[in-house]
């Protein structure tokens, strides 16, 4: 029958796509159904690819570049006059990628045989999904049944979205021109990597955030380090602050914040960065008994069953953090056990990133957190301004920080601020789950010069043995 699928899955994000693929490559009939329409097609990709991860970093590419002509180039002996920007190109780069990736994954589909259909999915039995697109219902069987749908940014009740005054991490990746003052609601990765794109190109920007702690799930070292920097930057960052009004007054807004004693802000555009909802709302019969928390996921089991057990939930719509990376495994994962492999995830270990500059990265326990748990840890550090590729590169903020069980070697922990700051903590995190203790890990050989050298002599600082660093533990 053309409509039954060993597999459906449901959105076509990181989570979807990268399930579909693998089912495809286990021998799974598969069909992805996708909501969003683009040319009466299915527009594939999600949020990573469309409005998230993908555009943002193709804006923050082309911010620093714009930022380092103006200011940074000086050093290097190179003399630049009139640069000049141009905002509407900086866009057809973006859209260009995120252009050749979506493209790329209908192309994978293809390949792989994975069916496509675009229209809003409903679950009506544990088998049957109805499809409705404009003008026709398509009704789809399954044998498993895979929900994929994400997340969405969290509109606050009394500040809906109007993308004209006040805007959704979607709509500020598409100003149409710079902005000469931005409030950012929320400090965490959005709030700071879109106001980092647009103070780079020249904006001003407040970032408002209700918490005391900056990036309180990052460690303690790097987020007090991390702050420095960027309000030197020029982010001027509001800590302990809540909005009372925002009031749009002659085509600019008012922000009246808890502790803004002086003055009220009059700015252009508002970004909202609060965070994100699962979309988990009418996607099944409530009959079926798939149960959803009070925050709005999904609930499942550690390797993604919900209660109906051919039913499967992934990525933003589940528990645990709202990370592509972490949505992909968990697609892979889950097509894997359908095809009746046993697979599981290690949660554990999952990498963050925060693509600002410097770039914050970090994997497993921090400091404070292995001692919460009464774990006896030591702690090695290595700074940038030692390491002799960061020098030439002009990129010598920050350092990296590694955390080491004392009873075993186990490598806990790895942090880093600054260039590269994730492929550094990649590494440590391949060491991590290759239970490569410290000792071993320091008598890896590392290229001269890399960056990557940083985490070696943090490794080897932890044991007060590293080179190019007064050791403050001796051995
Ligand atoms: P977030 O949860 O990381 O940060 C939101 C911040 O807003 C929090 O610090 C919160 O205290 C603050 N906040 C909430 N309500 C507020 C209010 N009314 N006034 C002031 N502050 C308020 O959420 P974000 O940055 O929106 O990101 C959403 C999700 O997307 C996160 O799970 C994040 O991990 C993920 N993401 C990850 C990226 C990365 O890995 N580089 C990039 C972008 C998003």
């Amino acid at each position: 029958m053309a409509n039954h699928y060993d597999v459906a899955i449901i959105g076509s994000g990181p989570a979807g796509y990268v399930s579909a693929i693998r089912c495809a490559q286990l021998g799974l009939k598969t069909v992805c159904i996708e909501e969003v329409a683009n040319q009466n097609k299915a527009a594939l990709g999600g949020t990573c690819l469309n409005v998230g991860c993908v555009p943002s970093k193709a804006l923050l590419e082309s911010s620093l570049i714009f930022s380092n002509t103006n200011h940074n180039l000086k050093d290097h002996g190179i003399e630049v006059s009139e640069v000049s920007l141009d905002v509407n190109a900086m866009h057809l780069r973006k859209d260009k990628i995120v252009s050749s990736l979506t493209k790329g994954v209908s192309g994978l589909f293809k390949l792989n045989k994975v069916d496509t259909v675009q229209g809003k999915a409903y679950i009506s039995d544990p088998h049957t999904i109805k499809v409705s697109t404009e003008g026709s219902d398509l009704n789809i069987r399954a044998e498993n049944i895979i929900l994929a749908t994400g997340s969405r940014p969290i509109e606050l009740l009394d500040y809906p979205f109007d993308e004209e005054f006040l805007f959704s991490s979607n709509g500020a990746l598409k100003f149409s021109e710079v902005p000469n003052r931005i409030a950012v609601i929320g400090a965490g990765a959005i709030g700071l990597e879109l106001g980092s794109v647009w103070a780079r190109l020249g904006s001003e920007i407040t970032i408002y955030e209700a918490l005391t702690d900056f990036l309180p799930n990052a460690d303690d070292s790097i987020s007090k380090e991390a702050l420095k920097i960027f309000q030197q930057q020029g982010l001027n960052i509001k800590l302990g602050t809540e909005i009372e009004s925002l009031e749009v007054i002659d085509n600019q807004v008012e922000v009246k914040a808890s502790n803004d004693e002086v003055s009220n802000l009059q700015v252009d555009k508002v970004i909202f960065a609060v965070g994100r909802n699962p979309t988990s709302k009418g996607l099944f019969d409530p009959a079926l008994g798939i149960q959803i928390d009070d925050k709005e996921f999904v609930v499942v089991d550690e390797h993604c069953q919900t209660q109906v057990p051919n039913i499967y939930a992934i990525g933003d719509l589940v528990r645990g953090p709202m990370l592509a990376h972490k949505a992909s495994e968990e697609g892979i994962m889950v097509a894997e056990r359908i095809a009746g492999r046993n697979y599981s995830l290690n949660y554990k270990n999952i990498p963050f990133v925060i693509y600002t500059h410097p770039e914050i990265a970090w994997a497993g326990y921090s400091e404070k957190s292995a001692l919460e748990e009464g774990i006896q840890v030591e702690v090695g550090t290595f700074p940038f301004q030692a390491n002799a590729r960061a020098l030439t590169s002009n990129e010598s903020t920050g350092f990296v920080k590694v955390v080491v069980n004392q009873e075993d070697d186990s490598i806990m922990g790895v942090h880093a601020l600054g260039p590269s700051a994730a492929d550094v903590v990649q590494q440590g995190l391949i060491a991590m789950e290759s239970k490569v203790t410290a000792k071993e890990l320091g008598s890896v050989m590392f290229s001269h010069p890399t960056v990557s050298e940083a985490l070696h002599e943090a490794v080897l600082s932890a044991k007060g043995n590293a080179i190019h660093l007064n050791n403050r533990k001796k051995k």
